[in-house]
């Protein structure tokens, strides 16, 4: 099956078959960042835009990091020098690129759905890096292929995600990605920031983690995000730590392999003890590292499925690329 679409939005529409040829072509690339030159020629001329306008480390390092191994140009929108602060509007912002002969372009927004209305409005591939509180899909293919690195599969795992599923982008392409691939998926944190809704679309909802942390065989801790709560919904970090942080006494009663992940940056000693988090079942900077690949292959497959064109194209995809 090739894969055709021109931008990555969310992990909610890609099909299962379309997840695993994503994660094949992340398992081609990553071997490229293993070489001393870790640069491969596949979008030699094209040209890659990164339009962060909310804060990030990692995707955006990561994002840059993976168009430059792909050998593709990079031009950065700062929002501080931008037209942006002049009222432009996104799409305008993104039309006039456009017009530039770009290819793609990454975009991470604070409001749910700008990266969805950018991709009508322009011909390159647009790439989600995390829009609001919907999605955040090249981080749940992170995690995705993390898990699949490390526990061999992902079908039939319990998958407990903690914390502030309420507004996090990452918890909801983690869940539509894994319950794809026929993960079972708990949500378990406060009431006020764990939505019932997500039990009408498969996943399970516990309030006491003590309930559900012994059959886990992943543990994906969320931030617990200050900026996005527009009313105070926990008494305070200490009282979140207690019940919903994991530390070495909760760990004791999970199994022995269980891993740790969370998407970054951890408030150590409240999502995480800082214990947990270097410790041996955590596997937070492979999360990283892969980051990279993911972006690889987003790009990539985004860009190659673009239409017209067909003779300046990469190479078709049937199936993952080696290079
Ligand atoms: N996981 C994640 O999105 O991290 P950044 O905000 O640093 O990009």
């Amino acid at each position: 099956m090739p894969w055709t679409r021109k931008d990555l939005l969310g992990l909610e529409p890609l099909s299962a078959e379309e997840l695993r040829l994503v994660l094949d072509q992340v398992k081609a690339f990553k071997e490229v960042s293993t070489r001393s030159v870790k640069k491969v020629p596949a979008l030699r001329g094209r040209t890659v835009v990164l339009c962060f306008l909310e804060p990030s480390t990692r995707t955006r390092a990561s994002f840059e990091l993976a168009a430059k191994r792909l050998s593709a140009d990079i031009l950065q929108v700062q929002p501080a020098s931008s037209s942006l602060l002049k009222g432009e509007s996104v799409v305008d912002t993104a039309r006039n690129i456009e017009a530039m002969q770009v290819d793609a372009v990454v975009l991470r927004h604070n409001s749910s759905g700008i990266p969805v209305r950018v991709a009508q409005a322009i011909r390159p591939s647009v790439i989600n890096a995390g829009d609001g509180s919907h999605e955040h899909p090249t981080q749940g293919l992170v995690d995705l292929f993390t898990i699949l690195e490390k526990k061999g599969r992902i079908e039939g795992l319990n998958v407990l995600i903690v914390g502030d599923v309420l507004h996090s982008r990452v918890a909801r392409s983690d869940f539509w990605g894994l319950s794809k691939l026929g993960a079972k998926v708990t949500f378990c944190g406060p009431p006020p920031l764990v939505p019932a809704a997500f039990e009408g679309f498969g996943a399970r909802i516990a309030t006491r983690l003590e309930d559900v942390l012994p059959e886990a065989d992943v543990v994906i801790a969320l931030r617990i995000q200050k900026e996005r709560m527009e009313e105070q919904m926990i008494p305070s970090f200490r009282s979140y730590a207690r019940l919903y942080g994991i530390d070495e006494a909760k760990l004791a009663r999970a199994k022995p392999d269980v891993l740790i992940m969370h998407p970054g940056p951890v408030n150590r000693g409240v999502e995480l003890a800082p214990e947990v988090a270097d410790g041996p079942r955590s596997v937070i900077l492979d999360q990283v590292t892969n980051g990279i690949a993911v972006r690889m292959a987003a790009l990539f497959l985004t860009i190659s499925a673009q239409e017209p064109a067909a003779s300046s194209k990469p190479a078709a995809q049937t199936a993952a690329v080696s290079l």
